[in-house]
Formats: structure tokens, sequence, C-alpha cells
């Protein structure tokens, strides 16, 4: 489906998001894996968390409620029945790579499939680490979907050096450390997310640039009750619309401002934007607040490699913010961009192309300058949520709107996009 995005003057009002998207994911696993029953209040409602909802439904754990309060009845240690099909992770490579690890602790065989985009990503990347603990896999010849993970008799504890900056193959390691008795431990360089650490309660070792983790079976989740923090990154696409279209002002509420997620903010207040936080509170090592954001006149600014791993999701909305502020905008040392739900360098260079704006693409990256056309532009998904919604908030900033092709695959993140933008523009 195309859908049509016109020119808006002004967004105001106050938004309440759903849940975060990373930690929404981590906590339905991990109430899944306790013993007993847990409630994760303001969980999200995006397909992807779905998509592990029903992968732990196959696994035998009872599941009920919506996502303002969701009731798991979780099986325990080692406690998953033996699914009578293969799990599908759908279109979400947190699902995948995470429950990796648990399975591969488990004594029955399960497959993993997702669809046709996730079944191109990279999955050797958390093959090769949980090999070294002794998982045994079937991977397909390339390393990707479908995959088979295989019974063992035991796992054996690692000592893991990160060669990826990637919460979720970091995530995928633990999960399946924490499943025995020694401790393991991993030394990550960069920082990535941190949220299965915090809820885990896993101890961090900081020695200069670096990370050490340690973990064992004492993290073995235990069943907890959660209100999840609304999504940061769901959030960045209505703060660039707020920043960027005149005389607005939005309050987004109860923001999570996990340190290893808010380099968006700080990236966006160096380009001179006016964000501030209200109310900040913290629960289960999650920090959270609300935002207030009103029209500001973006700069360009440089953008340091050292904080790509904290905005990766947020790239292609920042590139939007970056072609409508002052001077050019240039992003490197983020080729991870390569391998998400699309390549999305070559999904920005294309649109922006597209926009009739002058571009020069890198591996790692891209620099895009001049000004755009005055078309209606149509724009391509790529069936990539964050591409769509970045090219929609564009077309809402153009003087002539836009069309985003397949704009349905939102909903991977946020279903209920052009909702709010209707709710901030009435
Ligand atoms: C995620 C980690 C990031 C991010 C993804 C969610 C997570 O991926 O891009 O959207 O929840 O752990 P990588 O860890 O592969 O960089």
């Amino acid at each position: 489906m195309s859908q049509h995005f016109k020119r808006i003057e002004k967004i105001k009002g106050a938004l309440n998001l759903g849940g975060d998207k990373s930690i929404s994911h981590r906590a339905v696993m991990f109430a899944s894996m306790a013993e007993g029953e847990s409630t994760i209040l303001n969980c999200s409602s995006s397909l992807d968390v779905w998509s592990t909802v029903s992968c732990f439904r196959s696994l035998g754990c009872k599941i009920d409620g919506d996502t303002n309060q969701l009731k798991i009845i979780g099986r325990g240690f080692k406690g998953f029945k033996s699914p009578s099909h293969p799990l599908d992770c759908g279109n979400s490579g947190t699902t995948a790579r995470l429950i990796s690890g648990i399975l591969c602790a488990q004594n029955f065989e399960t497959t993993l499939i997702g669809d046709e985009s996730l079944s191109k990503r990279p999955m050797k990347r958390v093959i090769e680490p949980l090999s070294k603990l002794g998982a045994k896999f079937r991977p397909s010849e390339v390393g990707t979907l479908p995959l088979e993970i295989l019974p063992v008799d035991s796992l054996i504890p690692i000592n893991y050096e990160m060669s990826v900056a990637s919460a979720q193959v970091k995530s995928a390691i633990i999960l399946a450390g924490i499943h025995l008795n020694e401790v393991s431990t991993i030394i990550e360089h960069e920082i990535t997310r941190n949220h299965t650490e915090k809820l885990l309660s896993i101890v961090t070792e900081k020695t200069g640039d670096s990370t050490k983790l340690f973990f064992s079976r004492k993290n073995y989740p235990q069943k907890f009750e959660l209100t999840v923090p609304s999504d940061i990154s769901s959030a960045s696409f209505f703060i660039v619309l707020a920043l960027l279209s005149k005389e607005s002002v939005v309050t987004i509420k109860n923001v999570s401002l996990n340190e290893t997620r808010t380099g968006i903010i700080d990236i966006l207040k160096k380009m001179n934007g006016d964000i501030t936080i209200q109310n900040s509170k913290t629960e289960l090592g999650e920090t959270y607040g609300d935002l207030i954001v009103r029209s500001s006149n973006l700069v360009n600014t440089e953008i340091p490699i050292s904080i790509i791993a904290n905005i990766i999701d947020e790239i292609p909305i920042l590139s939007i913010a970056g072609l409508f502020a002052k001077g050019d905008f240039k992003i490197q040392g983020a080729k991870e961009l390569r391998v998400k739900e699309s390549d999305r360098i070559t999904a920005l260079c294309h649109n922006f192309k597209i926009a009739g704006l002058s571009v020069n693409e890198f591996e790692d990256g891209f620099e895009i300058s001049g000004e755009p056309n005055n078309s209606v532009n149509t724009f391509e998904s790529f069936g990539d949520h964050r591409i769509a919604m970045s090219f929609a908030v564009f077309s809402m900033l153009h003087k002539e709107g836009g069309l985003v092709n397949n704009f349905e695959c939102a909903a991977i993140s946020n279903p209920n996009f052009v909702k709010q933008i209707a709710e901030l523009t009435a």
C-alpha cells in the first residue's frame, strides 16, 4: 500500500508512545524463562515483539492480556516444551538472535525461520560465539535462516571478546551463559545497548573504553513486574518532525533515557535542537522521562564514530534532520546499516536521489547535499519500517508532501504512527 503524506505546518500536543521494542522483547523472553507469573505493563505493540510472543507461546508459555498489561506464566529453568513446528521470527532480528542463545541450552531441537528480509540477515555472528559455548547448529550454507538448533549434553563457559558491536550478539551469548553454574565473560570495546545486563543484574567492569561482563546461572531471570518505558527510537521521528516544523511544541511522555540509547538526543541538541527533559525516574535500572521538543533552526555537526552504535537505529531519521539542517550531512563508520531490515545505506541513498539531492555513497555511510526538488516524490520503503517512517517525515516537511510505497511495514515497530501524526496535527 502506498501512503500519501501531505505537508504539515506544525505539530502540537502530548504523545504517549508504546513501550520500547528492545526492552519489550527482553521482558517477554525473561518472563517466559522465569518460573511463575510475570506482568509487563506498556509492552510494545510492534509486530516484532508479537513475533517474540508467538515463539514463546509455541514453546509452551501462557501469555495473556494486551500491551497495556501482559501476563506471562514462564516455564522455569530448561522447562520449555518442544515446539511442534518451526519458530517464525517474522522480520525480527532481535527475536532470532536472542532466542538462539536460549534454545541452544534446551534439550530438544528447534528450527528458526523468518520472512524474506530476516532470511537474508547474518546469523553467523551468533552461531560462531554460541558454538564456542558448545552449542550445535545446522545453518544454511550462507549462515542465514532457516537455522536448526540441536540439543547438546551440556554447554561450557566462555570468555569472549566481541568482534562486532551488536547488543543482539552480546545478549545471545549472555542468554546461553546463564544456563551454566560457571561464570562466563564478555569484553566489549564499543558500548551497545545494555537492557539485557540491566534486567538480569549482570555485573560489569569498565576499563578505559572497554566493558567486561560477568554472568552465570545466578543471573537466570526470576518472575517480575515491569513497566516498559516508551520507545526512544519511535520517538525520534516525532522529535525531528517537531524540531523542523515551525511553531511546534510536543511533549513525548515517559521516553526511555537509557544511556546507551540517548545518542540521538545528544546529537540533535548539538545540532541546536531545543529538547528538554522533565520528570525523569529510574525503575529496575532503566531511566525514563518526558521530552519537550520545540521548533529549532538545526545546523549539521560532525557525527563521531564512537556514537554510531548508540544511534544505529536512528541514523535514517537523523539523516532527514541533517538534510533540512544548515550545512551538509555526512555519516561514516556505520557499515552495520547494510545488514539491518534493509541495506539502509542503499535505501537512504536511493530515496535521497529521488528527492533530487546530490549523494555520495560510501561502504560505511554517505554524504548528502543540495536542495530537495519541487516534485511530489514517491519513496521506496524497501519493506523497512525505519526507512518508511523517515520518508514519511521527509514528505511532511516537504512543500509538496510525498508518497511512501509499502508503508504498512511501519507496523514492525510502530503500528500507530499515522494515528499519532493525525492526533498531533488535529
Ligand atoms: C537491538 C540491537 C540493535 C538494533 C536492533 C535492536 C536489540 O541491533 O539495531 O534494532 O534489541 O538488541 P544490533 O545489536 O545487531 O546492532
